[in-house]
């Protein structure tokens, strides 16, 4: 199939890529890498250094894409924020573009990435696909606005609402990139923050088992679906499990909680099981040993290339 990847060079979707390589399908990955790397890029992808806003991206379209797999964003809560219509014109307009360009062009299936910031506060735990969707900060807004579109559009669409994706070529920078920042630091000797008592919740699902996901949408599906593994862990939880793998320290250093941020956050994944025949497949601790050693390597290389 010729599916068009939108933030292929980025950490969900470049996993995403490859899969569908692997898979044999025809893929053209649409990226501005504003956060995307080059090294992410699949080399048998046909890439395009473009903005989602372009109305270049309509000679993309002209050549028969079957499938858009929608990741390009803007990530950031605190940048959502500090510029929200800078968040709005790439969540919501590019968005937009795109969607406008699907029904153009008559694209089987929109497949759009969602995330658990829509929710907001819960009202009830698990959080199933029924639960109010009110955003705590801006970056919920827009994502949340393009799915309230594409409930209107009358194009086949999925809307994947992802829960805390970790895993191999997270940026440690990113929001929301705890693992990432942990394993970073653990390997470096370097202090976590740990903001608020470390008792708030989240459900960890590991890349790939993300990436596997969207892989079962392009198949089966239609609406929305909350993707996690349907498990809590605390962040205090989480520090334990790192240390179990890695030996060295971990300097923690208590921070105050941040604005915008949701205490307690895990999925109700049934309907996911049930439609797109996809379950979590990755234990925490294999998911984060994997995280580890990428970080490693990773670290290892760089020193290596400086000679230190
Ligand atoms: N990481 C998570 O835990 C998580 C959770 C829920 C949802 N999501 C969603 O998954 C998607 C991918 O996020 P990620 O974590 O891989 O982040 P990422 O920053 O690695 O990926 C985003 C990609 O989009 C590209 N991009 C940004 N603005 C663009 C623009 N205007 N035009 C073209 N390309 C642009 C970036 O260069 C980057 O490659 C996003 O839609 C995000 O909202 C992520």
């Amino acid at each position: 199939m010729k599916i068009l990847v939108t933030g292929g060079a980025g950490f969900i979707g470049s996993h995403v890529v490859d899969f569908l390589v692997e898979r044999g399908d025809d893929v053209v990955v649409v990226d501005n890498l504003s956060t995307g790397k080059k090294e992410n890029l699949n080399p048998k992808a046909l890439f395009y250094k473009l903005d989602i806003n372009s109305e270049v991206l309509e000679e993309i379209f002209k050549g028969s894409i079957e499938i858009v797999i929608h990741l390009a964003a803007q990530v950031s809560v605190s940048k959502s924020q500090e510029n929200p219509a800078q968040d709005a014109f790439v969540n919501i307009n590019g968005s937009l573009n795109l969607i406008n360009f699907t029904k153009k062009y008559g694209v089987e299936k929109f497949i759009y990435i969602n995330s658990a910031a829509i929710f907001g506060d819960p009202h009830y735990l698990p959080i199933d696909e029924h639960h109010p969707r009110n955003p705590k900060a801006n970056y919920g807004i827009s994502k949340k606005v393009v799915e309230d579109y594409l409930k209107l559009s009358k194009i086949n669409y999925v809307s994947l609402r992802l829960a805390n994706v970790y895993g191999p070529r997270q940026i440690a920078e990113a929001e929301g990139g705890v693992v990432a920042i942990f394993s970073k630091a653990v390997i470096n000797g370097e202090t976590v923050f740990i903001h608020g008592d470390g008792e708030q919740t989240r459900d960890f699902i590991f890349v790939t088992d993300a990436a596997k996901a969207i892989i079962c949408a392009m198949d089966s599906g239609r609406g929305c679906f909350n993707i996690g593994t349907g498990r809590k862990t605390t962040i205090n939880e989480l520090i334990k499990i790192i240390k179990s793998i890695c030996p060295s320290e971990i300097h923690e250093q208590e921070a105050p909680v941040r604005g915008g941020d949701i205490h307690d956050s895990f999925f109700e994944v049934g309907k996911a099981r049930e439609f797109l025949e996809w379950e979590a497949e990755t234990s925490l601790k294999d998911g984060l040993k994997e995280t580890i050693d990428y970080e490693r390597n990773k670290t290892k290389n760089i020193r290596s290339n400086l000679r230190l």
